[in-house]
């Protein structure tokens, strides 16, 4: 008995960028689990330690790199840990081999397309000295049976596609993910039966474009699989991402009208207010397209809150250009953005314009647009003041010593409670708001 817990081996995974990336991490898990390892919180206790990478923009990037760099002194001490990376970084072309000369510790390097194949890394690893680099092309098939670990419940993430084909001159995705490939429905709809009965209670369904789920096969819609979807028995609620302005239609609109269970929250990235910089973005529609979305969305629900991705520096964006993203975004009045200096990615189509925008200018623009996104943000957060909300708790913070969870608009709310009420539907009262969250007392209801 003793020798087994003294056998106990531990790993430690560290996620980069978006919510594909933390649910595929929960599928990295899955394999390390089925070879017996158990979940560490401490990284210097840990016999593998993954990082599950993000190449979106430069920082991102360079997080990584810094972090496995601060490794290097752990495995002096601890020869025999394994330091695997993986991801969209070393999925890019040559940044594989650049990772292995800058950091030859590394013992184990895979990409976005064969993170199902690490068992086998692993054992390999343990048999021979030498690193194992495996890229695989990434346009190949999809992923059906995936046994990930899942790590926050009582959210559930699902993949429904794989990929991206827009090309949106800015962006590494394509590159690193491959082209556009959706699950068969019936395996989709299993999976969130089978979550449903194990009692999650909040399912995502995630693509790089969700909305053009089935395209090109035999497959139902986008809409059809929501409505498939939302009328499994249960409580449960429904949310996606991420949606294309391009291919948002009166259809879907109209499916999250007639479906309580999906919620009224939609992230509609716009990018840019300019249509000079979407067209060059190549995103494939103007903003008086993106308004007239808009305005269908919220024909059906008019309480629909909606959120963005924003870009400010784009090669090229003129002060007018710029001007023209605030008037866009005070138009549709936002609850919340994620707000993104251009980053120049090796690759892509902008990485190779001219009339890149100074650093300088850069930075007065995103701050500009931060304020104001910010000062939405707090006119949205408190018009809830007094109203009763109900939030599905997720976790609890020890900081606070709150309870805290999301109402079905994607608002953060905190409250007291006696009892651990994780994974409950819980109405609380908002007696105080606070930027971008709200604060509350639990109420029956
Ligand atoms: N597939 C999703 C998410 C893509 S990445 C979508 O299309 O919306 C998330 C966000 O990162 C993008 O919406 C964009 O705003 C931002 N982004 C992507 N590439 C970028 C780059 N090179 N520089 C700055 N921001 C970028
Ligand atoms: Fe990138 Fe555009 Fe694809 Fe989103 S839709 S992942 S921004 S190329
Ligand atoms: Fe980053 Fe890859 Fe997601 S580049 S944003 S982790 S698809």
């Amino acid at each position: 008995m003793y020798n087994n817990l003294c056998m106990q081996k531990y790993y430690h995974i560290i996620t980069y960028g978006c919510q594909m990336n933390v649910h595929e991490s929960e599928k990295i898990a899955g394999i390390l689990e089925e070879l017996n390892y158990e979940s560490v919180d401490d990284i210097s206790k840990a016999d593998i330690a993954v990082f599950n990478t993000c190449c979106i923009r430069e920082n991102a990037e360079n997080h990584a790199f810094g972090n496995i760099g601060m490794l290097k002194k752990l495995k002096a001490v601890n020869r025999k840990m394994i330091i695997a990376v993986g991801g969209c970084l070393p999925q890019q072309m040559g940044k594989a081999e650049n990772l292995h000369e800058k950091f030859p510790y590394v013992d184990i390097i895979f990409g976005t397309h064969n993170l199902n194949k690490l068992k086998e890394y692993i054992l390999l690893k343990e048999k021979q000295k030498k690193a194992v680099i495996r890229i695989e092309d990434c346009d190949g098939s999809v992923s059906e049976d995936d046994k990930p670990f899942r790590t926050s419940y009582p959210n559930a993430w699902v993949n429904i596609t794989y990929g991206c084909n827009n090309f949106c001159s800015y962006c590494i995705v394509p590159y690193v993910r491959g082209r556009e490939r959706s699950r068969k429905s019936e395996n989709i709809i299993a999976e969130v039966e089978e979550l449903v009965k194990q009692g999650y209670k909040e399912i995502t369904l995630l693509g790089q474009n969700v909305n053009s789920y089935g395209n090109g096969t035999d497959e139902i819609t986008f809409p059809e699989l929501l409505k498939k979807i939302a009328s499994i028995e249960g409580k449960f609620r429904l949310r996606f991402m991420t949606s294309h302005p391009k291919d948002f239609s009166e259809e879907l609109a109209k499916v999250m009208l007639e479906n309580p269970k999906i919620c009224r929250n939609l992230h509609l990235p716009v990018q840019s207010g300019s249509d000079e910089v979407l067209k060059a973005m190549n995103r494939k529609y103007t903003s008086k397209d993106y308004l007239a979305k808009i305005e269908i969305l919220r024909k059906y629900i008019p309480d629909c809150a909606v959120t963005t991705d924003l870009i400010v520096g784009f090669p090229g964006e003129t002060e007018e250009d710029f001007e023209a993203t605030l008037e866009l975004v005070k138009k549709v009045n936002f609850s919340s953005a994620f707000t993104f200096v251009y980053s120049r990615r090796e690759g892509t189509v902008a990485a190779r314009m001219e009339n890149r925008i100074p650093e300088d200018v850069s930075k007065r623009r995103i701050m500009k647009l931060v304020e104001l996104v910010n000062s939405l943000t707090r006119a949205h957060s408190s018009n809830y003041e007094g109203k009763t909300v109900e939030i599905l708790c997720e976790g609890f913070d020890e900081k606070k010593r709150m309870y805290l969870g999301r109402d079905e608009y994607g608002r953060m709310g905190y409250f007291k409670s006696e009892t651990d009420v994780i994974g409950e539907f819980i109405n609380i009262k908002i007696q105080k708001t606070n930027g971008v969250s709200l604060i509350g007392d639990r109420v029956q209801g």
